[in-house]
Formats: C-alpha cells, structure tokens, sequence
C-alpha cells in the first residue's frame, strides 16, 4: 500500500468544461461565496456575545489569517494547473491520501456550509413572512429540535431544492444570477455604510475590548465564517480562460475585498447600536431601525433576502465541481463525475450534493453546522499552507510571471500555526464531530478510495 503515491500534474485529463469564466467572474464568484451570512448574521453576534465593539479587531484578525492562507491558494493555483483546488494540490506535492483528506475537509466545509447559509436565509425570510402576515406552521420554521416543537425547515429545505436545480444549467447561467446579486450586495452594504455613518455615536465604542483579549480571539474563530468562499474560486480553474494569471489574481481580490467591508460595516455598527443589543438574527437591518429608519432596515432585509441565495449558489458549484473532480480520479463513484450532455455540467453530483445538504439545512440547527464549517475549512487550509513550503521544495521557486507567494517559509507556518490557534477556540463538542468527520473521511479511502483510484492503473 503507497499512501504517498503522488498525482502528477500532467496526470490532469483533458477537461470536458467549458473554458468561458473571466477575472471579473471569479472575483464575482468569490465575493458572492464568501459576502453572505458572515456580514448580515455573525456581526451582532460576535459583538454581542464575544467581543463587543472590538468585533471589528475579531474581524481583523480572522483577515489577517485568511489573506495569509489566500497567498498558499494563489501560489498553488499559479503553478499547479490541475483541478479540484487544495485536493489536487495536495494530492502533487504530500500524495494521494493528504489530497483526499483535504478533499474530504473540504466537501464537509461547502456542504455544510451550503446547509447553514439556508438556514440562516431561512431566519430571514421567516422574518419577512412574519412581517407580512404569514405564518408557517411551528413545527416546519426549524432544524429538528422536539423541546421547541420544531422538526424541519422547510423554507431552507426548499432553498436548497431551487439552488440545486439551478446549478445543474450552465456554469455561465447559474453565475449570472449570482453576478446580478453580487451587485445588489454591493448595493447594501453601501446604503448601509453611507447612511450608517451619520448615525455613529463614539460612546459606544467604550468599552472597546469588553471581553478581554480572549473575546477577541473567540470571535475571530467564530467570525473567520465570514471569509469562508473565496477558495470556490480556485475551483473553478477548469472552466477559466486564463487560470494561471486569473485566479491568484480572484482570490486576493475577494479576500481584499470582503475583508475591507467586514470592517467597515462592523465599526459602523457597533459604533450605531451599543453592543449588548445586537444579538438579533438582523444586526444590520436592526441597526437602522434602532435608529429610527425603518424603511431603510426593511431595504436591508430583502437585500439580504436576496443576497444569501448567492453564496448557496457559489458554495454548491464549487462543492459539485470539487466532487467531479475527486470522482474523476476513481476516490469516489464514477457516477459522480459524469457530464450532463446538454448543459455539459456534474449533473449527478450535483443531485447527490443538493439532497445531502437539503437533509442537513432542514434537519440541524444553524450553530452546529457554522461551527463544523469553520473547523473543517481550518484543517484543510493548515495542510495548504504546510503544501506550500513543500511545493517549493519539490519544484523550486516560481518562474517569472508566476503568482509567488511571500515569505516562504515564515508566512505559510505562520498561517498553518494562526489556524490551528482559532481551531483551539472551538468547542468540544465541535472537536468530538471533527474527530469522527475525520474518521469516515479516512474509512471512505481505505475502503473505497485506494482500490479504486486510477492511480492503481498508472502503477
Ligand atoms: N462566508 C460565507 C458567509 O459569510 C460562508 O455566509
């Protein structure tokens, strides 16, 4: 048995996507993967329950460990044209169980991360039902939970339904959505800044760290959430005209981006709204109607409404495309990876994907599935930023005009060190589930994964 058996970059197949996404699209995709719940849900929540005002420091250094882990994906995704993101990389430079691994990680991360953005659209869009005059029945408004009187979510159930089918037209088709939505996005978060500003009282801002330093760091481990999308973009490398320059370029952008929003919103916010008030499932529409503007809040709530959907729609694409890939090289059912002859997109992994995650969003409450998200999406960004350092060693230093990553060595170990930090902040309950997440991961490979991989026809 050769655990350590290694893909090698020409073992890549001729890819049977189409070829037609642009920089502007990735960096669409990404801010539409990552600018979701983090902002509309997690702001008040980390304020309120860990770090009050100094949210904002929270965010900074969830960013700060992010962009650190973005510069790993650029160097990978410059200098390894092979598909399915961390998994195929990892798979060149540590072998084929790491890459499954990170795989594995991976898929646990956008399932679930697919399931808790329903969920917590579902939250939102009850609101707005409520608001209305309509109420669904209790026993269908949430996750099963019997004390409560709550079974299924039926809205986030049929979210994912909608999502799923759309996903499995055209890769350009499904992204058009997602691009129109981006911009309303944009849209609110800029109404929010530019009217929030003027409503900015500083008293708020005392206490600043009310939580200690500890508080801080809780909620970056919470909050590093928010940033979770942008490696969707690296997944998309197959279907992009110009992968090379295009999606390092896509990612620190989206990372950018979203991070400079994430500050600025959560400095307005709190500065808006003292911290012990904002945890409300709608802390940035509540914000404006705490200061008596109701219809600006209303605005803000069907933005985000509509503004969710996107990063269900970037997280399912990406997942179906990293699961094709992975099937593709035999570590899981070749129905997986055959191409709809139409629409020439993973129609059967994305059924399998979309019933999966629509079991979990209707099942399972929203706090236990962000939390398995962060952990998952941790460990796998650890062994990319540990797969950097081994990439230079096994291919040297990046030929001109390739993205290179700064600092390596120093940079990638601080990155894998910072994530397992905010991975220590996490619950154990959390820990316990990681624990047997990793061991069906590994059981799939042994029982499946390493007899049927195509690697055993290259040996
Ligand atoms: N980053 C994504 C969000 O904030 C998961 O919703």
């Amino acid at each position: 048995m050769d655990i350590f058996r290694k893909k090698s970059i020409r073992a890549s197949s001729k890819s049977e996507l189409r070829k037609n996404l642009k920089v502007k699209d990735l960096i669409l995709l990404g801010i539409g993967a990552v600018i979701g719940t983090g902002i509309f849900v997690v702001t008040g929540t980390a304020a309120a329950d860990y770090a009050g005002p100094a949210a904002t420091l929270s965010f900074l250094v969830a960013a700060i460990v992010v962009i650190a882990s973005g510069f790993s994906f650029a160097e990978f995704a410059a200098r390894v044209p092979i598909t399915g993101g961390p998994y195929g990389y990892l798979s060149v430079v540590f072998g084929e169980l790491s890459g499954w691994m990170a795989g594995w990680f991976l898929i646990c991360e956008y399932l679930l991360a697919v399931s808790s953005v329903a969920s917590g659209w579902s939250s939102y869009f009850q609101g707005f039902l409520t608001s209305i005059g309509i109420h669904l029945p209790k026993a269908l408004t949430a996750g099963y939970n019997a004390q409560n009187g709550t079974y299924v979510d039926l809205v986030a159930a049929i979210v994912v339904l909608l999502i799923t089918v759309w996903v499995t037209q055209e890769a350009k088709k499904a992204l058009r959505l997602n691009n129109l939505m981006v911009w309303v996005k944009f849209g609110i978060i800029a109404l929010f800044i530019i009217v929030g500003v003027f409503f900015v009282d500083p008293g708020n801002w005392t206490p600043y760290v009310p939580f200690g330093s500890a508080g801080v760091f809780d909620g970056a481990a919470l909050v590093f959430f928010a940033f979770l999308g942008f490696d969707a973009i690296a997944m998309a490398a197959e279907e992009v005209e110009n992968p090379q320059k295009d999606v390092p370029r896509g990612i620190i952008a989206s990372i950018l981006i979203a991070a400079t929003l994430y500050i600025i919103v959560t400095i307005i916010l709190t500065g808006m709204v003292p911290y012990t008030e904002l945890g409300v499932g709608d802390p940035v529409a509540f914000a404006m109607r705490y200061v008596h503007l109701d219809s600006v809040g209303s605005i803000l709530s069907i933005g985000a409404i509509f503004t969710l959907l996107t990063v269900t729609i970037s997280m399912l694409y990406s997942l179906v495309r990293l699961i094709y890939a992975i099937s593709k090289d035999g570590l899981l059912p070749k129905f997986l990876s055959k191409i709809d002859k139409k629409h020439r997109t993973p129609v059967n992994a994305t059924y399998v994907t979309g019933a999966i995650a629509l079991f979990f969003a209707a099942a399972f409450p929203l706090n236990l599935l962000a939390e398995l998200t962060n952990i998952t999406a941790l460990a796998c960004l650890i062994m990319m930023s540990l797969g950097v350092i081994r990439l230079r060693k096994m291919m040297g230093e990046p030929k001109q005009g390739e993205y290179r990553m700064p600092f390596v060595p120093i940079l990638p170990l601080f990155s894998a060190i910072a994530c397992a930090f905010l991975m220590t902040r996490l619950t154990g309950a959390t820990w316990i589930v990681f624990g047997i997440t990793t061991l069906i991961g590994l059981g799939i490979y042994f029982g499946y994964g390493y007899k049927n991989s195509h690697m055993n026809q290259v040996d």
